[in-house]
């Protein structure tokens, strides 16, 4: 993000009364969402209590002895005492070192063999030691959960699955799933991504764009966003909606003064192409 714009939008969510602030390290932009809340706190309008932030552990730092000195570099860029969800942010494990997507020269990324497993008890650690509130996946699925939940002397199951969610990409399995293990699905990209051609399979229509998501919309002088995203919270599902545009921001706070009868989320869960925006092709 441009510098400054994430600190202003952070801001303004802040005020809006957003919470719930979905970061991580590989977004470049950590410090300054630790600035905005910390100057929030200072101006008494929120306390670090009433702020959920969620950090994430990066593919190069999966061998476990790696993955407290990652979250305390995290909390250090932040200028907070602990995040309240820490998460593994894919499972697969890339080399270890100071570049983020190492590749060789073929281009093709380098991998690392670390057990899982053994991640989330270095995980389960930086809870034991105050560091994180609670633990959490994104990108796993059912196998991987499952890998996690049976493991000998598990202490703490994940509490959270980030996982690709929207009208387009519902995941009901997955969610089915995780509800049966009480483990909450925070669906990202709940608007259908920024279309960006670099990571986003643009071959999926344009989610904003669907005809019964802005008739719906239109019934509740709503937006199609707005609907979207109702319709995530409705079934469930959190939702970290991406906006550093002001009135986006606000909008998409605006989801609390309506809701949808059960034949429109019949009508909604009816659109799921199960197709992703996010290929994740690593
Ligand atoms: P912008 O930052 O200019 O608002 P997702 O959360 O699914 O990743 O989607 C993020 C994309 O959707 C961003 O490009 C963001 O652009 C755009 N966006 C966010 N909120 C809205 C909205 N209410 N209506 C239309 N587009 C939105």
């Amino acid at each position: 993000t441009p510098k400054g714009s994430c600190l202003e939008s952070v801001k303004i969510a802040i005020d809006t009364g957003y919470r719930h602030i979905d970061g991580a390290f590989v977004y470049y932009n950590e410090h300054e969402v630790g600035q905005a809340i910390r100057e929030k706190i200072a101006e008494g309008k929120i306390k670090r209590e009433d702020i959920f932030y969620c950090g994430k552990l990066w593919n190069t730092c999966h061998p476990p002895e790696l993955v407290r000195p990652t979250l305390e570099k995290t909390l250090k860029i932040l200028q907070l005492d602990y995040v309240d969800l820490y998460i593994i942010e894919l499972p697969m494990a890339f080399k270890p070192g100071d570049v983020i997507y190492p590749k060789d020269e073929n281009g093709k990324f380098i991998y690392h063999e670390t057990d899982l497993c053994a991640t989330w008890e270095a995980m389960e650690a930086c809870k034991d030691a105050g560091l994180a509130k609670s633990i959490g996946v994104s990108n796993f699925n059912r196998r991987q959960l499952e890998m996690i939940l049976n493991k000998p002397g598990l202490k703490y199951k994940p509490v959270s699955n980030q996982v690709e969610c929207h009208p387009y990409f519902t995941q009901p399995k997955l969610l089915e799933f995780c509800r049966k293990h009480d483990i909450v699905i925070v669906g990202y990209s709940p608007l259908g991504t920024s279309r960006d051609e670099t990571w986003v399979n643009v071959s999926s229509p344009p989610l904003l764009k669907d005809p019964v998501l802005n008739a719906i919309g239109k019934k509740y002088n709503k937006t199609a966003a707005q609907v979207a995203l109702r319709f995530s919270i409705q079934r469930g599902v959190v939702v970290i909606p991406k906006s550093f545009n002001p009135q986006r921001i606000r909008e998409n706070f605006q989801i609390f003064d309506f809701s949808l009868t059960e034949k429109e989320m019949k009508e909604i869960e009816a659109l799921n192409k199960n197709v992703r925006y996010v290929e994740l092709l690593m």
